[in-house]
């Protein structure tokens, strides 16, 4: 459609029909099996006009091309101008096809594999009739009692940003009217990941500063990217809730950042701004949240009496409202929705996508540099030959998906025990009889994602006691650890001679853990977030601010440490094991001074001093020394994936800007980078010092 027809099309709707185009309902209101929904359901008490006109429709897991089709023709028929609704759903990590947990996809560094995740997750949603998907998840994670750390790439800004922007250009491609394509939308807008003692919904208190040092950065990335949307958070900004703060609805994206996409609330949140005492009724609440800037009102039903009032009675302006309803018309017409409703779905596409080869092949490479070697007494990888026993609570479960599964499906997800069984190089046995003792164990992927905040993220009292046992054979143990955030396992990592972490890896993860156990591929992924020694030591993590006491020696005196333990985390962020082992030169710098438009070149050696191939992640993290405001201990600024034959050496650089090292102060403003900048170059976030820089 033109600019012109959907401004004609604009004009010509009623206020009811404009206010209805800013509303979200589920699915359930025309589908009875839509799926389950994603937060409290409230009584439907809107008219057949209202529904029909609904600007957007909510969907589970049971998109369906055929059915969404038959609503399209409904809405057709029954609405004035047949105006087709977005349809919105979480694909966060795979539909059909899972790819392993955003968290676990971080550790690949590796946004070709977020970007490849992305594009079959479009693929395989849009043929089942799905518009716009509610990823990437851009939340900053350093609390694990926060069940929802699983949905988000880290710790790290830059790499939340990195994989963030990888996710958008994978989902939309390069142009959005074309089928396998998504929309998408950047959430949750912004620092809900800082809830209070990580329970989940928690208020949070953020400096100005560290939002726009930490919290905004991923999502500037991810709207540079091309993002359609954004979703406010459910928590505060200043004790404003996100949907009703117009700071950072109005303020930094529409003023400073000049983005002019739609906004959609979270499930609800307009409806909570009455439990906050914010608001008295829906108008009230309406005309918060929408003179903030947010555009659509996801599942309070607020916005269709409430926005309709507060338009009646002028405190919200036509043109306010056009305004709004343009920017959601804009996204159908970008989607090419007028031509094409069901945006290319049809039941034989959706068949034909369904468990695609290359879909399940791309998933297990993404599994295979997803997984994390913690720890290996060298009883890794096993050989032919051995015989191993497989036992704990995930040796032959299905539940390898973790939460927001969306349609992927237990039986279409092979166990350990299923991978092993085909494995004729190594025989199957009892502990007793075992040479070694393959331990799966860890959360349950209904323990993890929204709403399961935990005082204790660790190993069940059972699970811990099975360990013992299992440990009192004598026989070597490795852990295969499942789980949706760093647990706390320093005890139970001490007694295992192996750890591998899997986090939930999806429908091939059973198979990437066999070819990563037997040695046939050699495990290569780095944490994207810091395991913690124990819950008392939360929030830990690379790039906290310094300190004015040291923390070194750890039995000192006045200084920052505990009584009861070790400031020191369990595995830093950034850290991961091989099968074989990296050496690091100094870097050679080819200038001693980053200037405005001079950049430096930082170069480093790295040579496989192993007897296999392998694969590592060289890191670049930075710290200023002359600053004018306190900053992160370690930031990390670049990184780069190699692979190495055993012997072999290559050169990797990095290319360091002035404007790479800027930061704001609490306004916003920048704070140019000034004085000496020491660089880090190496596996993990505590890699030695390789090269200092005058930054003038
Ligand atoms: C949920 C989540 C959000 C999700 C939305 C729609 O409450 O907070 O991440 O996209 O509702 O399911």
């Amino acid at each position: 459609m033109t600019n012109e027809a959907l401004n004609a099309l604009l004009q010509d709707l009623t206020l009811e029909e404009k206010v209805a185009q800013l509303c979200q309902i589920d699915m359930s209101t025309f589908l009875a099996d839509a799926g389950s929904p994603t937060g409290p359901m409230l009584e439907f008490n809107l008219t057949r006009e209202q529904i029909v006109s609904a600007g957007s429709l909510i969907c589970g897991a049971n998109a369906d091309a055929e059915k969404f089709a038959q609503i399209h023709e409904t809405i057709r028929k029954e609405s004035r101008h047949g105006i087709p609704p977005l349809i919105m759903s979480d694909v966060i990590h795979g539909m059909r096809t899972t790819f392993p947990i955003p968290l676990a996809l971080a550790c690949t560094f590796d946004e070709n594999e977020a970007e490849t995740m992305a594009r079959v997750s479009a693929k395989e949603a849009s043929a089942c009739g799905v518009h716009v998907t509610f990823s990437p998840m851009l939340d900053v994670c350093r609390d694990p009692r926060w069940g929802r750390c699983m949905e988000s790439p880290g710790e790290s800004p830059a790499l939340c940003g990195a994989m963030g922007a990888a996710m958008v250009r994978g989902y939309r491609g390069d142009d959005l009217k074309q089928k396998g394509t998504m929309a998408t939308c950047a959430k949750h807008y912004a620092g809900y990941a800082l809830c209070e003692a990580g329970r989940d919904y928690a208020p949070v208190d953020i400096s100005r500063t560290e939002m726009y040092n930490t919290y905004l950065p991923p999502f500037k990335a991810a709207l540079d990217a091309g993002c359609d949307m954004v979703m406010p958070a459910f928590t505060p900004v200043d004790r404003v809730p996100a949907a009703a703060n117009r700071w950072l609805m109005h303020d930094i994206l529409r003023e400073r950042w000049h983005w002019d996409g739609m906004t959609i609330t979270d499930w609800g949140s307009v409806g909570e701004l009455y439990l906050h005492h914010l608001a008295s009724d829906a108008k009230d609440a309406s005309v918060r949240c929408f003179k903030a800037g947010t555009d659509m009102d996801m599942m309070s039903f607020a916005y269709f009496s409430g926005l309709k009032e507060a338009v009646e009675d002028g405190t919200v302006s036509i043109e306010e409202l056009d305004a709004a309803v343009l920017r959601v018309l804009e996204l159908k017409n970008k989607l090419g929705l007028f031509e094409d409703p069901n945006h290319g779905a049809t039941g034989e596409e959706q068949l034909a996508m369904r468990g695609r080869h290359e879909h399940r092949l791309a998933a297990l490479q993404a599994a295979l540099k997803s997984c994390v070697l913690l720890k290996n007494d060298g009883v890794l990888p096993l050989h032919s030959g051995m015989k191993v026993a497989l036992t704990g609570d995930h040796a032959d479960s299905h539940r390898l998906l973790g939460a927001w599964q969306a349609d992927g499906r237990e039986e279409e997800t092979p166990s350990l025990a299923d991978v092993f069984s085909k494995d004729g190089r190594v025989a199957i046995v009892t502990p007793g009889e075992a040479d070694v003792i393959i331990y799966a164990v860890g959360e349950d992927q209904d323990d993890v994602g929204e709403s399961a905040s935990k005082l204790n993220p660790a190993l069940t009292a059972q699970q811990k006691a099975d360990l013992e046992q299992l440990c009192a054979t004598g026989k070597p143990v490795v852990m295969v650890l499942f789980c949706g955030r760093p647990l706390m396992i320093q005890e139970d990592a001490s007694r295992c001679n192996a750890v591998l972490n899997a986090w939930f890896p999806g429908s091939e993860g059973a198979e990437a853990i066999r070819q990563l156990l037997m040695g046939d591929v050699n495990p290569s992924g780095h944490l994207s977030m810091t395991f913690p020694r124990c819950v008392g030591q939360i929030p830990i993590h690379h790039d906290q601010l310094s300190t004015g006491r040291p923390t070194e020696p750890e039995n000192g005196r006045f200084i920052s440490v505990y009584r009861d333990g070790s400031n020191k985390p369990l595995y830093p962020f950034g850290y991961g094991l091989s099968y074989t082992t990296f050496d690091f030169s100094t870097a050679e710098a080819d200038g001693d001074a980053l200037l405005d438009d001079t950049p430096v070149t930082l170069t480093v050696q790295v040579t496989n001093t192993g007897d296999r191939a392998g694969e590592t992640v060289v890191q670049l993290y930075f710290r200023g020394r002359r600053l004018t405001h306190m900053e992160p201990l370690r930031t990390l600024l670049q990184w780069k994936r190699i692979s190495l034959e055993a012997g072999e050496s290559t050169a990797v650089s990095f290319t360091v800007r002035k404007s790479d090292l800027q930061t704001w102060d609490h306004d916003g403003q920048p704070v140019e980078a000034s004085g000496m900048y020491d660089f880090y170059i190496g596996e993990d976030s505590l890699a030695r010092q390789s090269a200092v820089i005058l930054v003038k």
